[in-house]
Formats: C-alpha cells, sequence, structure tokens
C-alpha cells in the first residue's frame, strides 16, 4: 500500500479523525479521584486498573476517536533505575546520569519492568468500542536524555546541550540504549493490541541545529526500522516539537507515517515543504481552549479544517491539554469537526 493512501486511524465515517494529546488528565474533575487512589504518580502509571480508568476516562465526555494509554515516557526512565519521582508544581525528578557509560543500564527487561502497561493494553482492547483507535506511546531518545541528563526538566537543557559537545561516546552510547528500550516498549504496546504508535520528541526544539540530524532524526528511523524488522506494522505518529524547519528533513527521512504538528506550525508553510506522502495531525494552541470563550476558536477550527481538506488529516491540538482546559470548548471543537462539510 503507498504511504499517501495509509489510513492512519479506522474510521467509520468520511469526517476528520480527532482526540487531544494529554486527554486524560487534569482538566477533567473525576481525574483527581483516580489519581488519589495510588500513593503517587509512578504506581499510578504501574496499576493497570486505574491505567485503564484513566485511559477511558476522556471518552466518556468526548466523542473522540482514540484512546491514548495513560502512561508517561519518563517509565523508561524509572526502569532504568533512575530514582524518578514527581513532585507537585515542579514536576519530574530524577537522579541526573553522570557522563561515564558504566552508569547507564543496560541490562533492563522492558518487557517485564513495564507488564502493568501490557496488561492496561489488553483489557483496553477489550474493553473500548470496535472504532475507536488505540494509542501506545514512548518518549523519543532525545527527549528522554534531556530529562535523564539533567535530573529534571529545564528551559534550555544546557547540561544536555553541554554533554553533547563535550563526550559524545557516553551520550551516543545513552541514546543508543534508549533506542533499544524505546523499541521494546513500543513493540510491548504494539503487541498488546495499539492500534497506532507515537514517538513524542517534546524536547527536539534543544538539540543544537548541527546535530538535528543525529540526535532528531536518525534514531527515530532506527527505532522504526528495528519495529518493522520485528514485524510491527503499526503506523507511526512522530512529533517533533517545534523543530521548526527541520520538520522538513524528518518528514522526508524520519520514516514516520504520521508527522504531528504543534501550534507554531504555519499550515501553508506545512502543505508547501513537508513530505506529501505521509498524514499530518495537529496544530490547534492548547491555550485556545483556555478561556471561557475565544471569538478565534471557531475560526482557527474552521481554518484548519479547510487548510488539511485535501490531506490525510488527524485533528488535534499542538501540544497536550493542560489542567486549565474548558471541557466546554473541547465539545465545541468536537462539534464544528463533526459538522463540517
Ligand atoms: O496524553 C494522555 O492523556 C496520556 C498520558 C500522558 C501523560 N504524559 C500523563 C501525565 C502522556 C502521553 C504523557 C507524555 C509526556 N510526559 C510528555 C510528552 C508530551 C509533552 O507534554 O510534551 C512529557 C514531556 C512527559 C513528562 C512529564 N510527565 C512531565 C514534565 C510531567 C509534569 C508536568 C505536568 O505536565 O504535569 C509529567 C506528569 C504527567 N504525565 C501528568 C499526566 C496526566 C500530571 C501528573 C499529575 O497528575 O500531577
Amino acid at each position: 500500500m503507498h504511504k499517501s493512501i495509509i489510513k492512519v486511524f479506522k474510521r467509520t465515517s468520511k469526517k476528520v479523525p480527532v482526540w487531544f494529546l494529554r486527554q486524560s488528565g487534569r482538566h477533567i474533575p473525576e481525574y483527581f479521584n483516580i489519581r488519589s487512589k495510588a500513593n503517587n504518580f509512578v504506581d499510578f502509571c504501574l496499576n493497570k486498573e486505574l491505567v485503564v480508568e484513566s485511559t477511558k476516562l476522556p471518552l466518556k465526555y468526548y466523542d473522540l476517536d482514540a484512546a491514548i494509554i495513560f502512561s508517561d515516557i519518563l517509565m523508561i526512565p524509572w526502569a532504568m533505575k533512575r530514582n524518578l519521582t514527581f513532585v507537585e508544581k515542579e514536576g519530574p525528578i530524577l537522579n541526573p546520569m553522570l557522563p561515564d557509560v558504566t552508569t547507564i543500564d543496560k541490562k533492563i527487561n522492558i518487557f517485564q519492568k513495564l507488564s502493568p502497561i501490557n496488561d492496561a493494553m489488553c483489557i483496553l482492547r477489550k474493553e473500548l468500542p470496535k472504532n475507536t483507535s488505540l494509542i501506545g506511546f514512548a518518549g523519543a531518545p532525545w527527549t528522554l536524555a534531556c530529562y535523564m541528563v539533567e535530573g529534571k526538566g529545564s528551559k534550555d537543557f544546557i547540561n544536555t546541550r553541554k554533554a553533547v559537545w563535550n563526550s559524545k561516546m557516553w551520550f551516543n552510547e545513552l541514546i543508543e540504549t534508549l533506542i533499544i528500550y524505546i523499541s521494546q516498549k513500543l513493540e510491548l504496546q504494539a503487541k498488546a493490541g495499539a492500534d497506532v504508535l507515537m514517538i513524542f520528541d517534546s524536547w527536539s526544539h534543544m538539540i543544537p541545529n548541527y546535530f538535528f540530524d543525529d540526535y532528531g532524526i536518525k534514531p527515530i528511523a532506527k527505532i522504526i526500522k528495528i519495529l518493522r524488522s520485528n514485524n510491527i506494522n503499526q503506523p507511526i505518529i512522530g512529533f517533533p516539537f517545534k523543530a521548526g524547519s527541520n520538520l522538513i528533513k524528518y518528514s522526508y527521512e524520519s520514516e514516520v507515517d504520521c508527522l504531528a504538528l504543534d501550534w507554531s506550525v504555519d499550515l501553508d508553510w506545512a502543505l508547501l515543504n513537508l513530505n506529501n506522502t505521509i498524514a499530518l495531525q495537529g496544530n490547534l494552541d492548547p491555550a485556545s481552549l483556555i478561556p471561557v470563550e475565544s471569538m478565534f476558536l471557531e475560526e482557527n477550527v474552521i481554518s484548519i479544517l479547510n487548510k488539511m481538506s485535501k490531506r490525510n488529516f488527524i485533528f488535534n491540538v499542538g501540544h497536550g491539554l493542560t489542567p486549565e482546559c474548558k471541557i466546554h470548548n473541547v465539545k465545541k471543537v468536537i462539534s464544528i469537526i463533526q459538522n463540517f462539510k
């Protein structure tokens, strides 16, 4: 099948499919009840019942074409014994990596460590409506390395960038190890019933441009090559957040089947410059869903739908929904899509 006609999602009608990054989370009040049943966020991600419940939660509110497994990209660093915790108002905290190859744990059994994800996915596969695609995901090697080197989030990931210029051998070893674990995590989810896989490179805009190929594109192509050689053939969505003009090369060389566009991308530019044999997703600014009423929201949704009308396109936001997002706005967007002709 030629890539241009790959339908990324199962579809019942001609309408544009829709789902939202971070659709399950703090903008839905019941999320807090589910979350309070676990001692901490990592335990939450390892509890198959709670994972199933939170994955299904947004489907109670919204008519969505996909459910994304409730988990976190940092479960791989957790499996690598980086001592992951999530601190309220601060975000994730990990043991920062030392620039020494012996600190990279190469003997992790991802299938065993992340078996609750497998269990939750198997349950979801049975319980989700037939036409709802189930999405599995992983963080990209660069983004996971950013958190592992820094030990936390950062505005500029200066220690990670320093590591790239300083000790390439060590950093490359970390990236290569992550490529293996990420491929295994995606394989696990594909085998458990994921219809689509997504790779989040949330910090791709922190890759020094000189190294974009090495850390932003080649690792993704390697992961996809490993998956395809293991007969994992699900469509793969790549999300190189704010990669700017590097999106062109990424669209041709990363081997993804669908490119997720962040909210800074100009869609006319995207249509003109990006590989037109792959599908596109995204672009709505999640901040547009925060005001109680924005006079621009409907206009923007319709403009995205018009521009993308001739492309294989999945409607989505261009980054995750925030806790301030209003449920009525998400419903409004879905209804505009459903009524669009
Ligand atoms: O999309 C979904 O609904 C599925 C679940 C999902 C979560 N994290 C749950 C989560 C997904 C797909 C992710 C991916 C993720 N995690 C990314 C890539 C996407 C992006 O936003 O760029 C990143 C960078 C992370 C790392 C991470 N996890 C951070 C920085 C934080 C803390 C800041 C924050 O947004 O809360 C998390 C915690 C996290 N992951 C929460 C959720 C619902 C909030 C935890 C809570 O309840 O307090």
